[in-house]
Formats: C-alpha cells, sequence, structure tokens
C-alpha cells in the first residue's frame, strides 16, 4: 500500500503520519505539504529517516503538480488533511480558505479520478478529513450526528462544508470510493499556538493575559490528538465506501472552564501559588460568528468501528501542557519571526 497523506507537517496530519509509519512498516507513507505557516518539519524528526517515509513539498492548489505527482507515484490511497484551519485567519482572509480547502481538495480529486479510472488502476480510497464545524452552531441542548444538516457560519466552516460536499459528488457522480470524517476540537502536542489550548499555555509560561472571546461561554468537544489519529487509522481500514463518521470525545467544556483547569495545572507545573494564573484571564472583544456549541456524537463509530478515546481529558491536558513546557525550543520557533496571534492583531480589550 503507497499512501499520500496532505497536511502531514501540520498539527493533526503529523500525528496521523507517524502513527501509520511507526504502525505498518509495509506501507509506504509520502507526507505532501506546503509547509505554511502551520506545517513545520519538525513535528516529525522522529520519523523521517524511516525507510517506508518521504516528505513532498508541494501546494494543493497547483492543480499541474498535483496531477503530475499522483500520475508518477500511482498512489492506492490519499488521506487529506491539508487545510487552512483556524476560523479568525479566515475571517481576515476567507479566500486563502476557499483556495486551498475547496479547489485544493478539487484538485486531489480529479488527480485521484484519473488514477481511479486508468486501466489497472489499483486505487481504492480518498479519506477526505473534516470537522464538525460543518454542522453549525448548537444551543443548550443536542448534539451532531451524521445527518445533520450542513450550516456552515464561518469562511473556514463553509469552505469545508464545499469541500465535504466535492468528496461526496465525486463519489456519486464519478464513483470514486471515498471516506469522510468529521471531528470535534483537537488538543495536544505540535499544536500551533494561535488556537486556544496552546495559546493560552504559551501566555501563562509567559505571564501574558489569556485573552477569552466574550463571556468564555462557548463550549467545545475537545478530543487529543493522538485519539484522532487512532480513529483515522480505523475508519481509513475498515468504513465503507461512501460513508462518513463523527469522532469526539463526549468532551464537552465552556472556554473558561478550559482556562481555569489550565491555569491551575500550571500553577504547580510552574511552582506558582495557587490562583495565580487566573489572574492572566482577560475576556475581549467576542468573534464574529462565534458558533455558541459543538457536541458530537459519536455513537456510530463505536457501535460499527469500536474506537472510544484512550485518555481523559485532564490526562491528555497534563501530557499537552508537559510536552510544551518540554519543547521550548520548538515553541521559541514557532512563535519567532512575524508570528504574532490574532488577539494582538484583531482584537481589542473589551
Ligand atoms: P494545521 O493548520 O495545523 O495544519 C495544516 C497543514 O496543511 C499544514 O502543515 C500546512 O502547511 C498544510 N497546508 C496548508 N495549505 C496547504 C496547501 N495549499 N498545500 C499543501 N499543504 C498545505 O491544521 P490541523 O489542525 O492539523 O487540521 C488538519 C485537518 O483536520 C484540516 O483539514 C482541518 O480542517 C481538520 N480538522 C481539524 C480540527 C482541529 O481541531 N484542529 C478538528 C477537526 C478537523
Ligand atoms: P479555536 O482554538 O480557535 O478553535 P475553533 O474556533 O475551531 O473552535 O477556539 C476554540 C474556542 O476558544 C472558540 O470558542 C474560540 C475561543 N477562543 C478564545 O476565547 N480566545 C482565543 O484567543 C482563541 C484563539 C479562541
Amino acid at each position: 500500500m503507497k499512501i499520500l497523506i496532505t497536511g502531514g507537517a501540520g498539527f493533526i496530519g503529523s500525528h496521523v503520519v507517524r502513527l501509520f509509519v511507526n504502525k505498518y512498516p509495509n506501507y509506504t507513507i509520502h507526507n505532501l505539504d506546503k509547509l505554511t505557516y502551520a506545517g513545520n518539519l519538525a513535528n516529525l524528526s522522529d520519523i523521517e529517516k524511516k525507510p517506508n517515509y518521504a516528505f513532498v513539498k508541494g501546494d494543493i492548489v497547483d492543480a499541474g503538480f498535483i496531477n503530475e505527482l499522483l500520475n508518477r507515484e500511482k498512489y492506492n490511497a490519499v488521506i487529506h488533511l491539508a487545510a487552512e484551519s483556524h476560523v479568525d485567519r479566515s475571517i481576515t482572509n476567507p479566500l486563502e480558505f476557499v483556495m486551498t480547502n475547496v479547489i485544493g481538495t478539487v484538485n486531489l480529486l480529479n488527480a485521484a479520478k484519473t488514477l481511479y479510472k486508468a486501466a489497472n488502476s489499483s486505487f481504492t480510497k480518498f479519506y477526505h478529513v473534516s470537522t464538525d464545524e460543518v454542522y453549525g452552531a448548537l444551543g443548550d441542548e443536542g448534539m451532531f450526528t451524521e445527518s445533520t444538516s450542513y450550516d456552515p457560519h464561518s469562511p473556514y466552516s463553509a469552505s469545508k462544508a464545499s469541500s465535504d460536499h466535492f468528496v461526496r459528488a465525486y463519489h456519486d457522480t464519478y464513483g470514486l470510493p471515498v471516506v469522510i470524517s468529521n471531528c470535534s476540537n483537537n488538543y495536544g502536542p505540535n499544536h500551533f499556538p494561535e488556537k486556544l489550548i496552546p495559546l493560552c499555555i504559551n501566555n501563562i509560561k509567559h505571564n501574558r493575559p489569556l485573552p477569552i472571546y466574550g463571556k468564555g461561554e462557548n463550549v467545545r468537544d475537545w478530543l487529543f490528538v493522538e485519539d484522532h489519529a487512532t480513529a483515522i487509522d480505523k475508519i481509513f481500514h475498515k468504513a465503507k465506501l461512501g460513508s462518513t463518521y463523527n469522532i469526539g470525545g463526549h468532551n464537552e467544556w465552556t472556554n473558561i472552564d478550559v482556562i481555569r483547569l489550565l491555569c491551575d495545572m500550571m500553577d504547580s507545573k510552574l511552582g506558582r501559588p495557587a490562583g495565580t494564573n487566573q489572574k492572566l484571564i482577560t475576556f475581549v472583544k467576542d468573534r464574529a460568528g462565534h458558533d455558541l456549541r459543538y457536541a458530537i456524537d459519536a455513537t456510530k463509530l463505536k457501535n460499527d468501528l469500536g474506537w472510544v478515546p484512550s485518555v481523559t481529558f485532564e490526562q491528555g491536558l497534563e501530557r499537552t501542557v508537559d510536552w510544551y513546557l518540554n519543547n521550548e525550543e520548538w515553541l521559541n520557533n514557532v512563535t519567532s519571526g512575524n508570528y504574532s496571534n490574532y488577539y494582538n492583531e484583531q482584537y481589542v480589550k473589551r
């Protein structure tokens, strides 16, 4: 099996690449990534010399390059994670999200379709990794299931919803063998520190304000990134072609409660008196179109494929904090240069 994984030097993709390279030594894994601000080869330094792994630098928006690569390498499957992924950036620059998330996905679908339709084709699967944000926002009750209607609100979720529709359209129109999964918010090592949890870990470390949008009442359903990777492994190998799976940890938290837990955990890890870090919490102007609540019903995944998360939120968060505290160089590298978080760029203190 020769698999192309896109977006493998980013947060989730790097965990998926590592899992596949280590668990399946007989597979050949190619990791295609443009290395935008969010891509970082240091995420995969532990496996870069493995004989069944290769990195390919390239842009999924470049149709000529994608067609040539798939035609030359004759992959048996694609696992597609490359995307622009930050909601705040999508509010500032929606077109970039259309280009990468929609056009880039359609470019890959076209190249995969050509491979699949070729004589003696051995192309078996196009696995599209997506988000629960395509379903829109929930009120206080209910959960997203696989049959929830799409209702995206941000340019990011609209671009991911569009890409999901194209993947299904290529299945229904051209018979392309596809699988889609929609996962809730991930957290863990290698998460770029513009997203809530790693941003706050980094800010606590440096005694900087922790920007909480609105009143901090928005709810997210957090999943440890390695659990997402094991779910992708199961779905990739076992899901029926044409099917969709929701992935989530039944782990809903308001943003303010997540940050309070993080503050308390880091007080003790940094040897600060209890309550010190919570003083850094700063309520700031809300995000435009901010979805109130996400919650995933992952019953189908549990019943069909036997997947459940392996760690509690407290365990996963502790591993995450420890990783950031032990990987100062990684954090310094990605926060140097032109980096500045979106709170600083876009938001003013209320
Ligand atoms: P990320 O931003 O950390 O990584 C994205 C990767 O894609 C980066 O390595 C980047 O260099 C690469 N990339 C971007 N544009 C590219 C292009 N034009 N060509 C090639 N490579 C390009 O994102 P992530 O959080 O790891 O998310 C990965 C996937 O999972 C995305 O499709 C996202 O929608 C989905 N997802 C993310 C979450 C989450 O909580 N982060 C949850 C559910 C689903
Ligand atoms: P984020 O990590 O950007 O993920 P998403 O928007 O995809 O859910 O944000 C998680 C939640 O935290 C979301 O409700 C927005 C909020 N948030 C803040 O309150 N402050 C911040 O600085 C950031 C980046 C996010």
